[in-house]
């Protein structure tokens, strides 16, 4: 029989078309009205032109099986893959104008299966979700729905990245998919991720708040640290996905592609010389190193309004993508907190789980004092950050560029937690504790003798800064690798990660570490 003339292509064509329409013109034009792209115009942005291959366009739900009228091709969702900059990833579209992008029985299997095959072909899986929540016609298949979904989050937990984009509702249990991928990105105004909704939250604390207050964009960027990234729309945030993939290898197995940004490995920046005050209580901006060493002068900062006394985030080093973890002296003096732990130790791990070598610029007086830590569990989320390093397996290198004091130098990657290249600048400060405290500590009788006390304070402050507050007695005692000159600290990087690109090293055999959580 002639193919083209078969009833069943009329029929695939028929439902083609339907599932394309997905819930049809008006809906769709609410979805626009709202600001938001359809699910299928955000795949289109995400992927490479023409690289989209769908799955189970036509795929139907229970209820769809019994009551044709009820079908809806697609299910709610659009699953499959294509390129981001030539290379594979895997990807699902929740549609909201279908049943409000509800997850039932057949839209996760959508998902799972999406998910289960960027595990075999080794491939980051990305998830745009814009959804009610679980359909509630579909009772508790919907609920075992989500469980399926929860267990290949984990299972793909460092095998394959994953990436979330919240650009719409995200409710209830629902939230916790996305929270266990690796970065959540989330659309301004448009996004809003709770676990009970404004109206939960009024009945039962009598507390009036809207969802943008409870749980939008800004909070979770901010607050919360649950976004990693906001975006103003759509459109900037899928470009900014396909951004933050450049960066990615696609599995555990590859080392992230190289990119050539035509920057000089040898190139110096005399300006860095002058960078650190000569007063050690004057701050600075971070950034400017950072912008300074990476190629091209391109960042891609995690988290950056959450816990901004860290800087994480990815650069190129001589093309090859480094994972940098940065003390910002301008905010809170660098100091580490609970908040800026718990940022940097879930940076650092995914930077181990996916070959991603590691740079630490170090500018940190200590741990934050006070009750509010201490109570709020610094002790807990301090040893995160000290676990995440210890544990690390990549080329870890670190840049002393100041303050390293106590016991926040040493989590800091220091060679002493097995960091394996330790630079100083000549400005660095490696010691138990500033000047000041070490000073009252050790001269506490002699200071309340003192006539001017405040004068004989000062005094030994000096002397403790000249004899202990610099990199020299470290470079002593071998414990760190060389004092360099700021100007070359790019060079002395790549020259360093060149050196440890084969680097191996294995953890003890074990079911997993406890990490303290
Ligand atoms: C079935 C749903 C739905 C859901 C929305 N719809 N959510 N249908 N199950 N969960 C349908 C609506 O009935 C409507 O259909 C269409 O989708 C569009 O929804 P609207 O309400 O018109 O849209 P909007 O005004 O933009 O409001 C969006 C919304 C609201 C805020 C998401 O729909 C809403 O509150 N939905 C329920 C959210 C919820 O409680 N979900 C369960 C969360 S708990 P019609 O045909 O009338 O246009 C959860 C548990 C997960 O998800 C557990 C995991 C372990």
């Amino acid at each position: 029989m002639d193919i083209a003339r078969s009833p069943n292509m009329e029929i695939l064509s028929d439902l083609r078309t339907r599932a394309l329409a997905g819930g049809g013109l008006h809906r769709i034009d609410e979805q626009h009205g709202k600001g938001k792209l359809t699910a299928r115009e955000r795949i289109d942005l995400l992927l490479d032109a023409g690289s989209f291959e769908e799955f189970d366009a036509l795929k139907v739900g229970r209820t769809g099986l019994i009551d044709a009228k009820a079908a809806q091709p697609g299910d709610g969702v659009v699953t499959g893959h294509g390129t981001i900059d030539g290379r594979e990833v895997f990807v699902f579209s929740q549609d909201f104008t279908v049943i409000g992008g509800s997850l039932g029985e057949a839209h996760s299997q959508k998902i799972c299966k999406v998910m289960d095959l960027a595990v075999t072909a080794g491939a980051p899986i990305i998830g745009l979700n814009d959804s009610g929540g679980a359909r509630i016609q579909e009772g508790v298949d919907a609920l075992a729905a989500y469980g399926e979904i929860f267990h290949r989050n984990v299972q793909a937990s460092g095998v394959v990245p994953q990436i979330s984009c919240v650009m719409g509702p995200c409710a209830g249990g629902a939230v916790y998919s996305p929270s266990m991928t690796d970065f959540i990105f989330m659309v301004d105004s448009a996004a809003y991720m709770f676990v009970t909704g404004p109206s939960v939250v009024k009945t039962v604390i009598h507390q009036e708040i809207t969802s943008e207050q409870l749980g939008g964009a800004r909070v979770h960027a901010s607050k919360s640290g649950v976004a990693h990234f906001t975006a103003a729309n759509d459109i900037v945030c899928l470009r900014e996905i396909r951004r933050l993939i450049s960066y990615l290898p696609s599995n555990n197995r590859q080392k992230a592609p190289l990119l050539d940004l035509r920057d000089p490995a040898e190139r110096d920046d005399p300006a860095l010389d002058f960078l650190v005050p000569p007063n050690p209580n004057q701050t600075y901006d971070m950034n400017v190193l950072i912008y300074s060493i990476l190629d091209g002068a391109e960042f891609m900062e995690v988290h950056p309004q959450f816990a901004r006394n860290i800087i994480c985030g990815f650069g190129r080093l001589g093309g090859q993508t480094i994972g940098l973890v940065a003390n910002q002296p301008a905010v809170l003096a660098g100091v580490l907190d609970s908040d800026a732990s718990f940022k940097a130790a879930r940076f650092v791990r995914f930077c181990d789980a996916f070959n991603i070598p590691l740079i630490c610029l170090v500018d940190v007086p200590g741990f934050m004092p006070g009750p509010d830590q201490e109570h709020g569990g610094i002790i807990r989320h301090g040893a995160k950050l000290l676990y995440a390093f210890v544990e690390a397996t990549v080329p870890r290198i670190t840049v002393i560029v100041r303050k390293a004091y106590g016991g926040a130098y040493l989590v800091m990657n220091s060679k002493h937690i097995h960091g394996d290249v330790i630079y100083a600048w000549p400005s660095a400060e490696i010691a138990v504790m500033g000047p000041k405290g070490a000073a009252e500590v050790i001269y506490r009788r002699e200071i309340q003798a003192a006539d001017d006390a405040e004068a004989f304070l000062k005094e030994k402050m000096e002397q403790y800064r000249r004899t202990f507050a610099t990199p020299f007695l470290a470079a002593q005692r071998g414990y760190i690798d060389d004092v360099i000159y700021p100007r070359n600290t790019r060079k002395r990087l790549i020259r360093s990660l060149q050196v440890l690109e084969g680097k191996q090293a294995r953890a003890p055999l074990r079911k997993h570490g406890n990490i303290p959580l």
